[in-house]
């Protein structure tokens, strides 16, 4: 290779250099002329064919030229660099004497104000507010309730089995058992509480949801109490009209049991996936407390009877504030949250 051959690709890759937009150019750039297999090394590899005072003359200057190549290559891609770093600091750049955001309140969940609400309302009308545990014995969930083990009544409710003869509670109604061996007759409880079914989950149903249960054990208790008691609580969590109807619901620990529905508020009874396109909601299943229960927890069903009901609080939530997907609830998501 002549020196002017060297000269001549020197200052075409020093072009290249200064054109180069990319690191990634810049690279090519720099195996094709200091690479391996580069221009440089091919050049150098025809040295041995020169003359000696050739050889060392053309041997300078490859030196030269690659030195030169090589600092160039630095500047760019130092220059490149820059750059990034110039860029990153504009675009990640943050104003810390701007006033911080503030403290943002929180506030409670819906079905935690509506069971608050409830239990106030209950607790002026002389009701103690009671809780029980969410793992239940089989007893007490079902047995103690007249419902016995080989009784079909066990299908109502799909159940979470759990080992040792335990469940996760499929309603608040044990707790109803508690409270009567606990505490005896003349007795006003409610239970508010998490429950549990093993349930395919869709737009109204759940396999977590909320329960409140309501019980009263005295001398003469009647239907007439247990619709006074009933209407309270609607009138009081509605402050609206809601037309309700009441129909036979057969229970166990109840005799007679009965049915309160709701005319569904999603829909205005027209329809909806809540209300199943029927047009009510069932929301109160109560009645008479059934002699066999009162009696398999100590009272004597001669001398006491009583009232019991079992609200569904998440539905009833549902119900108040409009709202038509039961898995919101337990969504966690905060967009959702922040409304109540
Ligand atoms: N425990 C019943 C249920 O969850 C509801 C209920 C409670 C019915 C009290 C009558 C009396 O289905």
């Amino acid at each position: 290779m002549s020196e002017e051959q060297l000269n001549e690709l020197s200052s075409r890759a020093l072009q290249r250099i200064e054109a180069a937009s990319t690191e990634e150019e810049l690279e090519t750039v720099r195996v094709e002329a200091l690479g391996r297999k580069g221009a440089l090394a091919q050049a150098s590899r025809q040295m041995g064919a020169l003359a000696p005072e050739e050889r060392a003359r053309i041997g300078k200057l490859l030196n030269a030229v690659k030195q030169s190549l090589e600092s160039s290559l630095e500047r760019r891609k130092a220059a490149f660099a820059e750059k990034a770093l110039r860029e990153r600091l504009e675009s990640e750049w943050v104003d810390l004497t701007l006033p911080a955001p503030g403290i943002r309140p929180g506030s409670l969940h819906p079905v935690t104000q509506v069971q608050a609400e409830l239990e106030d309302l209950f607790i002026s009308l002389g009701f103690t507010v009671l809780g029980g545990p969410e793992v239940e014995t089989e007893r007490n969930n079902f047995d103690a309730l007249n419902i016995p083990p080989e009784h079909p009544a066990r299908d109502m409710q799909d159940t979470f089995w759990l080992e040792g003869g335990y469940v996760l509670r499929t309603h608040t109604s044990p707790v109803q058992v508690r409270g009567m061996e606990r505490l005896g007759p003349p007795l006003r409880m409610i239970a508010p509480g998490r429950v549990f079914r093993n349930e395919e989950v869709d737009a109204s149903h759940e396999h977590t949801f909320y329960q409140i249960e309501g019980m009263m054990v005295d001398r003469d208790v009647s239907i007439a109490h247990l619709l006074y008691f009933m209407k309270t609580l609607i009138s009081a969590i509605f402050h609206r009209d809601v037309t309700v109807r009441l129909r036979p619901g057969y229970f166990p620990f109840v005799e007679p049991g009965f049915e309160l529905d709701i005319h569904c508020l999603i829909c205005g009874g027209k329809g909806c996936p809540v209300c199943k396109y029927n047009g009510w909601v069932e929301l109160l299943p109560c009645g008479l407390v059934h002699p066999n229960v009162l009696r398999m927890s100590g009272i004597d069903p001669e001398e006491w009877n009583g009232f019991a009901f079992g609200l569904g609080l998440t539905r009833l939530v549902m119900m108040r504030y409009g709202i038509d997907d039961i898995r919101l609830l337990m969504s966690g998501d905060l967009r959702f949250l922040r409304q109540f």
